[in-house]
């Protein structure tokens, strides 16, 4: 099955609704059965993210990684969301994730997941999966999260800043609360081995240093040219530039509100909260954070 982006066959907008404790739109649980049956292969990789974290500029890494030099024409001719399947995503007769993951020719599939720790398909537990994670510190995550979702018809309506922030606190957004969500899948981390965590900040500080640490949790070792190849294919000016990695083929999304590609900073969201939002975020982010092992930066 290929995606065909002119047929985007849902209604306008979804509304959000609780889904087992977490706030869901029906786009990500309409095929629940067959996301939940999905039978994970012990080569697979899941991509796992809260939405805006970091999802696509690691599936580019490692699509390019294990695919850039076997199949170099797959980086000109495929999309990431086809090559790196949404698993949960359901818009029928236009995008169905889980078909998507199963027609995969490929060997690993990689395969990207929005869902909390909790959601996740049983089979990638039990085939011992490589599980990479990538977690944003929560500021720029909802700013990031705010643009998109102005963005994009497949998102319920982001409303303005002020109240976007203040459901965000609350786990009112599309795949629930952040604050569940890192802390979720920090916690698998620690009982599960084969989950590497990274963090967008990290990414940004360094890409060859946790470019390193990615190739080392695969057992990769790229030839130093690879390697620059790489690096420089994933800077956030080239993916912008890369029609294959800038969501640019996807119609509903409408650019001239907000480019996928928008920013790719740290620290953005000194130019969206307020004095008064910050301390207010602040004050309810130390009662939900407790865990001091996981620690976010703000700036870099
Ligand atoms: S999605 O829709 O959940 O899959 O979005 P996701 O890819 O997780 O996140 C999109 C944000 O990641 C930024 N991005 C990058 N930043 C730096 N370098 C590179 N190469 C890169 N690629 C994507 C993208 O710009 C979005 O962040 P914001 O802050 O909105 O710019």
């Amino acid at each position: 099955m290929s995606v065909d982006p002119d047929k985007t066959d849902v209604p306008p907008r979804p509304e959000l609704f609780d889904f087992h404790g977490v706030s869901m739109t029906h786009v990500f649980t309409d095929n629940w059965e067959n996301v939940q049956n999905f039978q994970a292969r012990p080569d697979d990789i899941l991509i796992a993210t809260y939405p805006k974290a970091g999802t696509t500029w690691v599936s580019y890494i490692l699509d390019l990684l294990y695919f850039g030099q076997i199949s170099p024409e797959r980086q000109t001719s495929i999309p990431i969301y086809e090559r790196v399947p949404f698993l949960e995503m359901m818009l029928p007769s236009a995008y169905i994730g889980v078909d998507l993951a199963n027609n995969l020719a490929t060997s690993p599939r990689l395969i990207k997941t929005h869902l909390p720790v909790q959601f996740v398909p049983k089979s990638f537990w039990e085939q011992n999966c490589k599980v990479v994670y990538v977690a944003r510190n929560a500021k720029d995550n909802v700013v990031s999260y705010f643009h998109f979702d102005r963005m994009t018809q497949v998102q319920p309506e982001p409303g303005d800043w002020s109240s976007y922030l203040q459901r965000f606190m609350k786990g009112k957004m599309a795949f629930g609360s952040w604050y569940d969500h890192v802390n979720g899948w920090w916690k698998k981390k620690q009982a599960y081995s084969n989950l590497h965590y990274m963090f967008y900040e990290d990414m940004v500080e360094d890409i060859g240093r946790e470019i390193d640490k990615l190739c080392s949790f695969l057992g990769l070792s790229p030839s130093v040219e690879e390697k620059k190849q790489i690096t420089g294919g994933v800077q956030f000016d080239n993916m912008k530039k890369n029609d294959m990695t800038n969501y640019s083929t996807i119609p509903r999304m409408d650019f001239k509100i907000s480019p996928f590609m928008r920013k790719g900073k740290v620290g953005d969201w000194k130019n969206h909260f307020t004095v008064a939002q910050n301390e207010e975020f602040d004050e309810d982010y130390k009662k939900k954070m407790k865990d001091p092992s996981l620690q976010f930066r703000t700036v870099i």
